[in-house]
């Protein structure tokens, strides 16, 4: 890796260097499953967005679940990031993707900050002293991503990938039919409600328990999540996904999502590619840097694991 390489090369390869180098697995979000699901809008949405989905029919999906370690042997007993990525079947064969993390916030701002982060660390993983002191000094040249690492440090062990809630961090834009913008920040709300394991009960798991914890919970019924937007204020940010809106923004329920059961075929599913840039008419990029950057490092990832590396 020399200066020249391109940056989502240099993400990647660097993550690689973090959670080691797993062949036929994303470099991140490892391990995890796919299930399906039916979406059924509200319609609330229809005056902001064209998206077809987003309308009035029900759509079929399928829902991946993950933990965010590119190692796929890292335990679930771990507190961490948790995915779920959604990819909506649209009516005329193209789909389009979801993609959210149990994060309020993201950890950097731009492509160049999240290199910075992951070489720091890289360096504490190879200075090996436990120290973090790589980390410490990135936030301390870095405020505005300190509160991300607080929510990082803050998090419990969900119970179920059913029990907690994922946001999709960035701001889209959602475009009318009469071509008016307005910038969103969608969320999916665990209709179970919000639950993480105690102490003892995490002692007492196994160390890989919530992709068999949810089949298991599918035995009973489907597992339901609703979908918020956040609708900003022109004054809010939407190219930084560290900063949160205020509270007081007006959020639209925008549709409910029924996981039903697991996809029939396992493996076809781990290969597909979940992409937060796969949107549809009706749904545009913001200013945000980070999804075009992460569109290229899924797809070297996604390059490699296809050949087996
Ligand atoms: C901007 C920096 C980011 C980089 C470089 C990055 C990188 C990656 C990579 C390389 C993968 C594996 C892709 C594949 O092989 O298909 C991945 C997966 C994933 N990322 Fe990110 N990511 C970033 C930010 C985020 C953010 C902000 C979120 C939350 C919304 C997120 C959520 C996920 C999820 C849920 C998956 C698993 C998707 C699936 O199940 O297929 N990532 N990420």
């Amino acid at each position: 890796m020399t200066a020249e390489t391109p940056l989502p090369v240099q993400v990647v390869d660097t993550m690689e260097h973090l959670d080691g180098r797993h062949p036929g697995y994303r470099r991140a979000h490892a391990r995890g499953a796919c299930f399906t699901a039916t979406f059924t809008p509200t319609g609330e949405a229809a005056k902001y967005t064209t998206a077809a989905h987003l309308q009035g029919e029900p759509v079929s999906a399928t829902v991946r679940f993950s933990n965010g370690s590119g190692n796929p042997a890292m335990p679930d007993t771990v507190p961490g990031g948790r995915g779920m990525a959604t990819k909506f079947q649209l009516p005329d064969g193209t789909s389009t993707d979801l993609i959210g993390v149990n994060l309020p916030r993201f950890l950097v701002a731009t492509p160049d900050e999240f290199l910075a982060l992951v070489k720091a660390l890289a360096a504490d993983k190879d200075a090996g002293t436990g120290d973090q002191a790589n980390l410490q000094g990135f936030l301390a040249q870095h405020p505005s991503s300190v509160p991300a690492f607080q929510a990082l440090g803050a998090m419990g062990v969900p119970a179920s990938f059913g029990t907690t809630g994922y946001q999709a961090l960035h701001a889209f834009t959602w475009v009318n039919g009469d071509g008016d913008r307005q910038a969103v920040r969608y969320r999916w709300a665990p209709d179970l409600g919000e639950q993480n394991l105690d102490a003892d009960a995490v002692a007492h798991s196994e160390l890989q328990f919530l992709i068999d914890e949810f089949v298991e919970r599918l035995g009973a019924g489907p597992v339901t999540f609703t979908l918020h937007v956040t609708l900003a204020d022109p004054s809010d940010p939407t190219n930084d996904a560290t900063q949160v809106w205020p509270a007081d923004r007006p959020e639209i329920v925008v549709g409910t999502l029924a996981i039903t059961g697991e996809v029939d075929d396992q493996d076809h599913w781990a290969a597909q590619i979940f992409d937060p840039t796969n949107l549809t008419p009706g749904i545009d990029l913001s200013d945000d840097p980070l999804p075009r950057l992460r569109n290229s490092a899924y797809s070297i990832s996604y390059e490699r694991r296809s050949r087996g590396e």
